[in-house]
């Protein structure tokens, strides 16, 4: 069997190496060949026959045979062509491994005769082992900040194969950092570093994944390839950053503590502690270190202290933010504090004016004020508003200044003092208020006058009073108040009748008190009045009359005077009477008056003594004389009747009269002496005239007086119920009536004298003559008429007094 050779070439080498063999020895030659590895089993070798130009033939008879040291028999030998095939795979690198010449020897053994023939057999490498790597991934760890051209050196890859079969370059992908060196080693192998071009940045690429491939140099050239995992390392490089550069923040002011203000944060792209952040204040001022705190990790900014928006509108805050390797970065916090309505509105008062003078104009200012608000915006807007119903008005004079000022007059005597509560309020929500008390006094000018209380006053003052009586007091009031409520009293100067007044009564400046400077008399002067005046101590000062009547009450001091009969010492008075007359002639008429009035001035007669008691009465009421009975012989001529004139005073005062009656004869007729009377008159006819128109005139008068008063008397009687009981008596009887009513108001004495002049029929001329006079002497205070309780020296200096008025007549006292 033939054996083609796989290839020309390798046919080429064999024959060579015959060659040369052939040519160099003669006997015992030694056969060299040279075949590559891994052929197959059978594949031809060499023709050993042929080489050694034997004879086929031989080869079966001279047992042809190969032998080998080595265990393994790689080769065959084909007897019957000669030819030597592969018996076993040679795997030249399991063989020799790197040894460069790798060779199996045989021997080629021939008997009969032996022929022995050594055999070399070199195998040939082929590149069937790829270049591997021991391991499929390299790991490198380089740091970041590694300069350039830094070379790292990277493993060999393994090549069983040997010479150019063995790794001949290797290379690695196109990246942007490494460049890939291949270097011949010492023992010829090639090996590569990588070299650093580009600048790592770990925060850019912290891992460069590369394929390394290593080329053999065989035809067809194998390769392997192994992953480089270059892991960055990462180097401080990065400064932390913060999110924002500025912050602005909102914060109420107020705000609890520990509440959250902001979060700061700040990145760091580094790695592990150095990116590790640490948040601090950079540079602030004490302030912010009161109010707010940082957390130190995370950056959150919380409030610590109290946040006053009055106080600080705005904080800065600087934060630095710190990594592990030292790095830092700054920001800042604005927090703009936000108002809240916490501050109530202040009043501020610059000025009050008080005491105000109650006269001051409207528009008067008061007080000026200033409202202030420490708070922002609306919270710090204020209104101010004062209470109503008084008298002011608030004025608004520029912002936030005020002015108190009066709006209508002002009245110290109604209102003295006025609190003024003024309030001032925000327009926050909820709004604040405060109030303020502004106490305005009113002070006092003199507009009021002192006024009396009454219109005008009656002191009635008994007569007989004791000089320096208290007998009343006036009182006035002055509304104003202090000086000008100081009242002074003063009596106008003023008459009273003749005298001035102030010889009558005093007034007590200060207190009013009115007191008698003298003892009064009723009979003197029965009333009068002054002014008194009050005058305040103002400036000017005010003032204001006040009249004041006294009335001077009447006491029974005067005895009843007896005017007829007359009572004197020198003359007596006797009446005549006739014998004849009837019972009950009116004889004569005891006429009798009394200084007093009213009841004091009431008379009652009474038939005290007589010389003959039976004859004549008295009538009890008007003093009428009358006979009881007819006269006879045995009456003595001359009568003496004791007649007591008593008034109704308490105690009542009496007067004792006498009178002296002649009982005649022959005188029988009443008209007779008034015949006489009138022819006595006739006399004087134009005299005559008069006297009876006088006469008829005033009794005519009277009459109307008496029907007039005795009307007016019961109409009144009702109403003076009290009055007529006490003197009921004396109403009873109309003729002693007619005698005491004082229809003038003056007492009884001019009625008394009316009636004389009407009624008595029996008296002469005498009578006219001196009641005339008479009234004006009781009146006049210069007379000698001391009222006294002593009926008889009373009526002895009346006696006296009347004396020069008719020498004739005779007082009779007894
Ligand atoms: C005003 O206030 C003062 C002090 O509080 C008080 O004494 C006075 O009586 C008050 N006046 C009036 C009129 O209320
Ligand atoms: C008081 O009376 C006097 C004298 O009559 C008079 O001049 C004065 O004007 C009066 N004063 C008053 C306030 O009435």
């Amino acid at each position: 069997m033939a054996y083609k050779l796989e290839s020309p070439t390798l046919q080429r080498q064999v024959v060579a190496f015959l060659t040369f063999f052939c040519v160099g020895c003669a006997v015992s030659e030694t056969l060299k060949y040279s075949i590559p590895e891994e052929m197959e089993i059978g594949s031809f070798v060499a023709n050993i026959v042929e080489d050694l130009r034997l004879d086929i033939k031989q080869l079966s008879t001279r047992r042809a045979r190969i032998t080998s040291e080595s265990s393994t028999q790689y080769f065959q030998l084909n007897i019957n062509s000669g030819e030597l095939v592969i018996k076993e795979k040679i795997d030249r690198e399991e063989l020799c491994e790197q040894i460069l010449l790798c060779t199996l020897y045989f021997e080629f053994v021939l008997e009969n005769p032996v022929q022995f023939h050594r055999a070399e057999v070199q195998i040939q490498d082929i590149n069937d082992n790829p270049p591997i790597f021991p391991m499929k991934q390299l790991l490198l760890k380089i740091h970041e900040m590694s300069p350039l051209k830094t070379r790292f050196p990277l493993k060999r890859a393994l090549d069983l194969d040997i010479g150019v079969n063995h790794v001949q370059n290797y290379t690695v992908n196109l990246n942007e950092h490494f460049q890939l060196d291949v270097h011949n080693g010492s023992d010829g192998s090639k090996y590569a570093e990588l070299v650093l071009e580009n600048q790592l940045d770990r925060e850019e690429q912290s891992e460069v994944n590369l394929i390394l491939t290593a080329v053999d140099g065989g035809m067809p050239p194998k390769s392997g390839t192994a992953q480089i995992k270059i892991l960055v390392l990462d180097a401080n490089d990065n400064f932390p950053q913060f999110s924002q550069s500025v912050y602005k923040v909102q914060l109420m002011e107020n705000s609890a503590q520990n509440s959250l203000v902001s979060r700061v944060e700040a990145t760091d792209k580094d790695q592990g502690s150095f990116a590790e952040i640490t948040y601090s204040f950079n540079q602030v001022s004490d302030k912010v270190l009161k109010l707010f705190k940082l957390n130190q990790s995370t950056g959150e900014i919380s409030v610590w202290g109290s946040i006053d928006f009055e106080e600080t509108r705005m904080h800065e805050i600087d934060i630095q933010a710190t990594d592990g390797g030292g790095l830092s970065a700054h920001s800042k916090v604005l927090v703009e504090v936000l108002d809240a309505n916490d501050n109530s509105p202040e009043i501020i008062i610059t000025s009050i004016i008080s005491p105000v003078p109650e006269d001051s104009l409207p528009g008067t200012v008061i007080a000026l004020f200033s409202v202030r608000d420490r708070d922002f915006k609306e919270n710090g807007e204020t209104v101010c508003s004062m209470e109503t119903n008084t008298p002011f008005l608030l004025k608004s004079s520029f912002k936030n200044y005020y002015l108190l000022v009066t709006e209508v007059s002002l009245d110290r005597e109604k209102v003295s003092e006025y609190n003024i509560t003024i309030t001032v309020m925000d327009c926050g929500f909820p709004s604040l208020t405060s109030q303020e008390t502004i106490r305005v006094q009113i002070s006092d000018i003199n507009d009021n006058p002192p006024l009396f209380n009454q219109h005008s006053y009656s002191i009635y003052v008994n007569e007989n009073n004791n000089p320096f009586l208290l007998i009343g007091t006036v009182n006035a009031v002055d509304l104003d108040c202090e000086r000008n409520a100081e009242i002074t009293y003063y009596l106008l100067p003023g008459f009273a009748g003749e005298d001035p007044v102030d010889s009558y009564v005093s007034i007590n400046s200060e207190d009013g008190n009115l007191y008698a400077l003298q003892s009064l008399d009723y009979e003197n002067i029965r009333d009068f009045w002054v002014i008194v005046r009050a005058t305040d101590g103002g400036s000017p000062s005010l003032s204001s009359n006040v009249s004041v009547h006294f009335y001077i009450n009447d006491e029974n001091d005067n005895s009843p005077i007896i005017l007829y009969p007359l009572q004197d010492s020198t003359s007596l008075s006797s009446d005549l009477v006739s014998r004849s007359a009837d019972a009950g002639y009116l004889v004569t008429k005891v006429v009798a008056v009394d200084g007093d009035s009213g009841q004091n001035a009431w008379l009652s007669y009474q038939l005290q003594k007589s010389t003959e008691p039976s004859l004549f009465t008295v009538a009890q009421h008007n003093g009428e004389i009358r006979t009881t009975r007819l006269i006879t012989e045995r009456d003595a001529m001359k009568q003496k009747l004791d007649i007591v004139v008593r008034d109704n005073g308490k105690p009542s005062l009496s007067t004792t009269t006498t009178l002296h009656l002649l009982l005649v004869d022959g005188f029988s007729e009443p008209y007779i002496q008034l015949q006489n009377i009138h022819n006595e008159a006739a006399k004087d006819s134009k005299l005559t005239v008069y006297l009876v128109i006088s006469l008829a005139l005033i009794s005519f008068v009277f009459l109307v007086s008496v029907v007039v008063v005795v009307f007016k008397i019961i109409k009144t009687k009702t109403s003076q119920e009290q009055c007529v009981s006490t003197s009921g008596n004396f109403y009873e009887d109309s003729k002693f009536q007619n005698n005491v009513l004082d229809i003038t108001g003056t007492g009884t004495l001019s009625q008394t004298y009316r009636y004389e002049v009407c009624l008595t029929t029996e008296s002469d001329n005498s009578e006219f003559k001196f009641l005339r006079p008479l009234l004006p002497n009781f009146i006049d205070r210069n007379g000698t008429i001391e009222v006294n309780s002593e009926t008889k020296s009373n009526s002895q200096t009346l006696a006296n007094s009347l004396d020069h008025l008719d020498p004739a007549t005779e007082p009779s006292n007894k």
